[in-house]
């Protein structure tokens, strides 16, 4: 299945980013389908569980150093275009259950040519400066989104080939994943750091909610 897929899709045929392959691995063994179905049991709505994280209005984004490391917060100007940051809400130090909020609130922060992006008119604000910021939970069974192509601007999934289109929305181009991966709305503080904007507007990861509806 995985040779018909990358046959189908020529992912492999292209130049990867490899880097951000790796830093994905290393950095961000999480999280993600044992992790997230423990974090919706069968008395509790899922839905109300995946739709909350960290992140709200004015929470700096920080860098992703490995388990239970919080790296520094970023600035707008040091994200260079086709850089790939795996980033944490800055407060994730605070959380109770660190690992379970990190495995629902990690996200990929990657900056385009602005001329690139595909926005809609009401996400015109969820970017700053071609810098856009999406969950780094695949939308099908929640396993860490780790690859970038960076001239196409494709991010992979590497657990079932699922492709998301950075460039307009993360849009599923590619593999089973049924919906987008969410987008953080972000932008700057008065220092030049980026910021959330507020939360997701949807629940991150898997979308098996969707059938118990
Ligand atoms: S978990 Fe990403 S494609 Fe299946």
């Amino acid at each position: 299945m995985f040779k018909v897929a990358d046959e189908e899709s020529g992912f492999s045929r292209r130049t990867l980013v490899r880097n951000s392959l790796f830093g994905a691995l290393i950095a961000f063994p999480l999280p993600g389908i044992t992790l997230l179905r423990s974090l919706a049991p069968q008395d509790i709505d899922p839905v109300e569980v995946l739709k909350h994280t960290m992140w709200e209005k004015g929470i700096r984004l920080a860098r992703d150093n490995g388990g239970h490391k919080i790296g520094e917060p970023i600035r707008a100007a040091d994200v260079t275009i086709g850089s790939v940051f795996h980033v944490v809400p800055e407060n994730l130090g605070t959380a109770k259950d660190l690992i379970n909020e990190k495995a629902k609130a990690i996200v990929l922060l990657i900056r385009l040519d602005e001329k690139d992006l595909k926005e809609r008119p009401e996400r015109k604000d969820w970017s700053y400066n071609g810098i856009v910021a999406y969950s780094k939970v695949c939308t099908h069974v929640g396993c860490p989104v780790a690859l970038n192509e960076q001239h196409t601007h494709h991010l992979l999934c590497p657990c079932h080939q699922s492709q998301f289109d950075v460039a307009d929305e993360a849009k599923v181009i590619f593999g089973p994943a049924k919906r987008p991966l969410p987008q953080l709305p972000i932008t700057v503080d008065a220092d030049g750091y980026l910021i959330a904007r507020s939360d997701f507007t949807e629940p991150v990861g898997p979308s098996y909610w969707e059938r118990l509806k």
